[in-house]
């Protein structure tokens, strides 16, 4: 091999200096290629309490998991030589548009995790053109996520505490400031265990010990924003000393029926989805109902452990009762082919929970964006590679779900 010096004019081509990203937050985000980057930071920067209450699901956390890894295990079947120079990721969603086949899944406390809370996902919702769901043990008053999403789409989650005149006088709020969905989600008849929020002491409102201060010591921003910002507040209560499950069993009333749906189903005056469908046998009867939708969920993994995975569900069901109502998906989404893969065995649309809330507790309304942007841009790309250029020529022979944890039999 002949050596010779490099010459300046050789160099110069090579010599490619970016002007350095002088906002921490924008290099930060912009360095976060995954939703998994974005958990990263999102874990330096949020308290351990919080972060786990977040991440966290119930007893084993085999449920998520195992929603995770079905996700991981399909194969996709690419179609060559087709036209993808335009992808069209927008569709209709419970007769309103959608740019993209997901949505803001309805989440509590959101406000503990980053101070910006719900009104950072409904800003990005609404910049992103997709609904954001507001939960009924939101942070965020309804009318104040309508002033952050005042054009867009915005939905609510109702609980049916033992206090049904509360409940539906939230149910009514939600009505008058046109929200066009109720989601109402029926998995939690009682709390699921949720383990990490017991073994690190996770209060409502977190509480000053030794051990959070000690924590909180290379955390001093989110500290910051949370003393600094309006105190939580909730639709249903004031303040609360025990752990979030024990609260949950203190207001959710575990009779209600399917009778009770029925009669919520009269007041609601817009489009009802039912959240945390489980089977087929459920999902029947709820078609029967004259339901609009319903969303195949195990609450993220944070109810029934070992439950049902969804996503292992979802051909059945749509096979079943895909042409009476919508079936929508979630648990375990975290990477835009996942959002393909659901569309592609016949979800009509899917919720994110945690790929949202690691986006905000990493850096708040931007912190949002970037995950709707990292999400958007896994789905475009995963589109084209299959080579659709819309969401209606997804089908199922583009997904193939490989069997490790298919029911035997
Ligand atoms: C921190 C957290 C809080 C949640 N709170 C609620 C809630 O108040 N109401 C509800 O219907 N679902 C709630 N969920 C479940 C989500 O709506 C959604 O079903 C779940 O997060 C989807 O799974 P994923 O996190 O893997 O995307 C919560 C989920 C998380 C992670």
């Amino acid at each position: 091999m002949k050596r010779r010096f490099p010459r300046p004019r050789d160099l110069a081509p090579l010599m490619k200096f970016k002007k350095p990203e002088l906002n921490a937050k924008k290099r930060r985000l912009d360095g976060a290629l995954t939703i998994w980057d974005l958990r990263t930071i999102a874990m330096r920067r949020t308290p351990t309490a919080p972060f786990d209450y977040t991440e966290g699901a119930a007893e084993a956390e085999i449920s998520l998991a195992r929603a995770r890894q079905a996700f991981e295990d399909i194969q996709f079947n690419p179609g060559i030589l087709r036209d993808v120079s335009k992808v069209d990721t927008s569709s209709t969603v419970l007769g309103g548009p959608v740019a993209l086949p997901f949505g803001i899944a309805p989440t509590g406390f959101t406000r503990m995790m980053q101070s910006e809370g719900e009104l950072a996902g409904a800003g990005a919702a609404a910049a992103a053109g997709i609904p954001f769901s507001l939960s009924t043990m939101g942070t965020t008053a309804i009318e104040d996520v309508k002033a952050a999403n005042p054009d867009g789409r915005n939905w609510f989650q109702l609980y049916m505490w033992k206090d049904r005149d509360r409940s539906m006088a939230l149910v009514d709020r939600a009505a008058a400031a046109g929200f066009d969905t109720l989601l109402v989600t029926v998995d939690v008849p009682v709390a699921g265990a949720r383990l990490r929020d017991k073994r690190n002491g996770f209060s409502i409102p977190p509480q000053l010990t030794l051990g959070t201060v000690i924590n909180a010591l290379p955390r001093p921003a989110w500290w910051i924003n949370f003393l600094t910002t309006e105190p939580l507040a909730f639709a249903s209560l004031d303040r609360w000393s025990g752990t979030v499950g024990e609260l949950l069993d203190s207001m959710f009333d575990p009779t209600v029926t399917f009778d009770d749906l029925a009669w919520i189903k009269e007041q609601w005056p817009g489009k009802l989805v039912v959240k945390g469908v489980q089977n087929v046998d459920d999902a029947r009867k709820l078609a029967s109902m004259g339901v609009d939708g319903i969303t195949l969920s195990n609450h993220g993994g944070r109810q029934l452990d070992r439950a049902p995975i969804p996503f292992h569900l979802l051909p059945e069901v749509v096979r079943e009762v895909g042409k009476d109502l919508e079936v929508h998906l979630d648990t375990g989404i975290m990477s835009g082919a996942d959002v393909v893969a659901a569309v592609a065995l016949g979800a009509r649309f899917t919720l994110i929970g945690r790929a949202y809330l690691y986006g905000l507790m990493a850096g708040g309304r931007e912190g949002v964006d970037r995950a709707i942007t990292i999400l958007s841009e896994q789905i475009t790309r995963t589109m084209r590679l299959l080579g659709v250029s819309s969401l209606e020529e997804l089908t199922p022979a583009h997904v193939t779900q490989l069997q490790r944890l298919i029911p035997r039999g």
